[in-house]
């Protein structure tokens, strides 16, 4: 059964809710001081496989049971039913900070927090630059985490987990804090774990994030399993239940909070949409977007990188200075002009974002979602991914070889 990461068999977890809150002292102490609860199950006979290293998502509204299924697979929570077998090492994200101590530095933090995810102390030392690079809190690294924005709370407590080294890693929603970037190298990081055959269990809001990442996923509600199954199948079946998902037509990755998102990327030339282009065209890039709610100060973002992931060219209107006041819920689109397209022929992958107003927060990123062929065109230059429009000029007839030694051949 070794194939199996995480089985989880018959489970269900109930809660307490205790009533009447503002009870006066009689009643309490007529009860006896216990005060009258009813139970309320958080998870209801759930039973699903977590295949090895595979990426597995759960999905479901807020209160389906989603954190507490991860709280019993990372043996926080005690199930009061069911059981759950875990094969291999388990590292856990579970809330912003959670395991962190407000009023130790973030030095002290990844040692303690590394050695409760079962490293030693030459395990961290080793690894400790990289975590500090990783969540890119260097400067910050000798002040209490109490300090910290929520941001690099996450950024921090994701890079001890990952250098964990876990064979299953579990990730609560926390990533959807991070910035664009670190979004990205989490997502690159998913990547990397899975492709090394880890396991990773996954609950996100960005479902199109879960659609394309994930291989399987089950769905919660109200403390039960819906459906579960192959990722796409069990999205779109969410999706199509949540009714307002919009989906995109697009093989890339795409990560973020949803509530406005990018449904289209046109590449306009002569005002069609095309795949292909040639170097020196005048080039529209349309985003098409839908919102689900009023974004305030959104900033659109796109770019663009070689086949090979060489990122070549991105702009967001943050920096460009057009700054929408804000966008209504509903549909539209923003053009982003490029006067004359300064690359050479190769084949280029297209990226766009909507984030909020000071770029710190993702409502969606669609990654690598066109891609365009550009073929020759003018300037027409020799090598390389972009073109500089330059010439050869000023030719300067050769000096006079001055030969002091006839006897040695000339090289
Ligand atoms: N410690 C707790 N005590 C009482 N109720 C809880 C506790 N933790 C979770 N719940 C309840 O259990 C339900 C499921 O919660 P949770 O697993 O956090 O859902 P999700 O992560 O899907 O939003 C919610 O109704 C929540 O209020
Ligand atoms: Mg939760």
């Amino acid at each position: 059964m070794n194939d199996i990461a995480v089985s989880v068999r018959d489970v269900s977890k109930a809660f307490r809710v205790y009533e009447g809150r503002n009870r006066s002292l009689k009643a309490a102490l007529l009860s006896g001081g216990r005060g009258k609860h009813s139970e309320f199950l958080a998870l209801d006979d759930v039973s699903l496989e977590i295949p090895r290293g595979t990426t597995f998502g759960l999905l479901g509204h807020n209160g389906s049971g989603k954190s507490t299924l991860l709280k019993c697979i990372a043996r926080i929570l005690t199930p009061d039913r069911g059981s759950i077998a875990v094969d291999g090492r388990i590292a856990a994200m579970l809330e912003v900070g959670s395991g962190f101590h407000p009023n130790l530095t973030g030095r002290e933090n990844v040692y303690l927090n590394g050695a409760i995810l079962g490293m030693s102390k030459k395990e961290i030392d080793s690894k400790f630059d990289s975590i500090v690079d990783f969540a890119g809190v260097e400067r910050f690294i000798d002040q209490p985490v109490k300090n910290y924005s929520s941001g690099m709370y996450v950024r921090l407590g994701f890079a001890v987990s990952i250098h964990v080294e876990p064979e299953i890693l579990l990730v609560d929603e926390v990533l959807a804090v991070g910035d664009l970037q670190f979004q990205e190298k989490c997502m690159d990081k998913f990547s990397e774990l899975k492709a090394s055959g880890r396991t990773v269990v996954v609950v996100s809001h960005a479902i199109e994030q879960m659609r394309t990442f994930c291989d399987s996923a089950a769905w919660l509600r109200n403390g039960k399993v819906v459906d579960v199954g192959d990722a796409m199948t069990i999205v779109d079946a969410y999706a199509d239940a949540e009714h307002h998902v919009r989906r995109v037509e697009s093989g890339g990755v795409r990560f973020g909070s949803g509530e406005a998102m990018i449904t289209k990327i046109e590449w306009l030339v002569d005002g069609t949409d095309t795949r292909t282009s040639k170097t020196g065209d005048e080039v529209t890039i349309r985003l098409h977007y839908h919102s689900e709610a009023e974004i305030a100060r959104p900033t659109f973002g796109v770019s663009v990188d070689t086949r090979d992931g060489v990122f070549v060219w991105g702009h967001h209107s943050l920096d460009s200075g057009y700054v929408a006041e804000s966008i209504r819920p509903g549909d539209g689109t923003i053009d982003v002009l490029i006067p004359a397209l300064p690359v050479r022929p190769g084949t280029f992958d297209v990226s766009a974002s909507i984030q909020d107003g000071d770029a710190s927060h993702v409502y969606d990123a669609l990654q690598k979602a066109i891609r365009i062929d550009v073929l020759a065109g003018h300037p027409f230059e020799s090598g390389g991914v972009t073109t500089f429009n330059s010439r050869f000029a000023n030719l300067q007839p050769p000096r006079p070889l001055v030969v002091s030694r006839l006897d040695e051949p000339v090289r």
